[in-house]
């Protein structure tokens, strides 16, 4: 497929990376618009994936045998890799982890199990994916610290003068994300961490859907936490990354406890090891992991500004159309936004769109996205979800709007 951008993107060679898109779904060419939930993977990592199964599978940090050697090294390439990806100050504030999730979980466990006490507040916002909600409700639970939920606009946009108003020296940690997931809002995270860190709070940036479209620096951002995953990064599944500056890293305790995580155990007490590798309990993905650093290496190839600018494009264009078909209602329409489309259409269940849309090889995503406090605040059940990424083109979005409009007249 092709289609005329104006963009300094090569969408050719882009899709020449993705094989998995050159197929039929239902008699028809497959139109993968469901990158939010996870993105293909790039033919890079996959070969990486397969090299290391093929020629050098072995245990890190634990052999010295030749295998082990390379494995490790490549292991550590990787950190190195996400280190200069999103510019923390070492590579040791890099800790692997199964993504975004566990690493909110961890956050929100060992940091939380140290830090919160009976009455502190933890802020987050009415955008928060689950699992940026659950693990401080637990915490919550267990240390007697109080929710706070940013209120949002009916556009999907956090409503920053509310957001000052619930910062107090109560406040102990901000949680939100950087880009929504349902709605593709992106907020104002500078802003955000600059005010927290006015009310000494400490900052978690759940950043997955950020990280595949938006540069990230965390020096800059001057954030303490950020979190993020391989799998919506053109990588693989389980893996993800916990960045957190040293010293904080430094004051939390383990997460899990198991190999590679101490310096020597005894039965009478043990004693932890060094970040990042205190927070590594156990064999990780390895070959993931390194596989993972080709992803990136995919994205910094084409920059993340032609990202964004190519991405922006496809917005436009999509929304354009799609705001031609009668009964189409976008759900969130923030002014700055990723590539995501959330939208209703009259007379048709999500549901049934989901599968219609299926039929002629169009994946997109249906529900709540994982965020039910979200669609309670909307007073819907869920959406549509339409969600783009580099290799996605103008002339699959036409598919798209053909096929809704053809649906919608189905069911006038
Ligand atoms: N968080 C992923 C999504 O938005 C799974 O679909």
């Amino acid at each position: 497929m092709s289609a005329i951008t104006t963009t300094a993107i090569d969408i050719a060679k882009i899709r020449a990376q993705f094989p998995v898109l050159d197929q039929e779904v239902n008699g028809k060419p497959l139109i993968y618009f469901d990158n939010a939930a996870t993105s293909q993977t790039a033919k890079n990592v996959v070969d990486a994936l397969v090299e290391f199964y093929e020629k050098d599978h072995a245990n890190i940090h634990r052999g010295i045998h030749t295998l082990a050697e390379r494995s490790t090294k490549a292991f550590e390439a990787t950190r190195e890799r996400v280190h200069r990806f999103i510019n923390s100050e070492e590579a040791d504030e890099i800790i692997f982890t199964k993504g975004t999730t566990e690493s909110i979980n961890l956050v929100a466990q060992s940091w939380g199990s140290k830090f919160l006490k009976k009455g502190d507040e933890i802020l987050i916002s009415q955008l928060e994916h689950h699992s940026n909600i659950v693990p401080w409700q637990l915490a919550a639970e267990r240390t007697g610290a109080i929710i706070k939920v940013i209120p949002i606009n009916a556009k999907g946009e956090i409503l920053m003068d509310e957001y000052k108003r619930l910062l107090s020296a109560k406040t102990k940690v901000v949680a939100v994300n950087y880009v929504s997931n349902s709605l593709g809002t992106i907020n104002p995270i500078k802003e955000i961490i600059d005010l927290a860190i006015a009310h000494g709070a400490t900052t978690m940036i759940d950043a997955a859907q950020a990280a595949p479209h938006v540069k990230l620096d965390v020096q800059e951002l001057n954030c303490d936490f950020l979190a993020l995953s391989s799998h919506k990064m053109y990588g693989p599944t389980g893996v993800g990354i916990l960045y957190g500056r040293r010293d904080i890293l430094e004051a939390t305790p383990p997460y899990q406890g198991g190999g590679e995580m101490i310096k020597d155990v005894s039965f009478s007490g043990t004693t932890f090891n060094d970040i990042p590798y205190k927070f590594e309990a156990g064999t990780p993905n390895i070959g993931e992991v390194i596989a993972f650093k080709y992803a990136m290496d995919f994205i910094d190839d084409i920059g993340h500004e032609n990202i964004q600018a190519y991405e922006n494009e496809l917005l436009e264009y999509a929304m354009d159309k799609l705001q031609q078909i009668p009964g189409f209602t976008p759900i969130g329409t923030a002014d700055n936004k990723a590539s995501v489309i959330s939208f209703l259409m009259q007379n048709v269940h999500p549901y049934d769109l989901g599968q219609l849309l299926d039929v002629k090889g169009i994946a997109v995503r249906t529900g709540h996205h994982c965020t039910q406090p979200l669609m309670d605040f909307l007073k819907i059940d869920g959406t549509v979800r339409a969600s783009f990424a580099v290799y996605n083109t103008k002339e699959e979005i036409d598919i798209f709007c053909d096929a809704l409009q053809k649906i919608v007249e189905r069911f006038k």
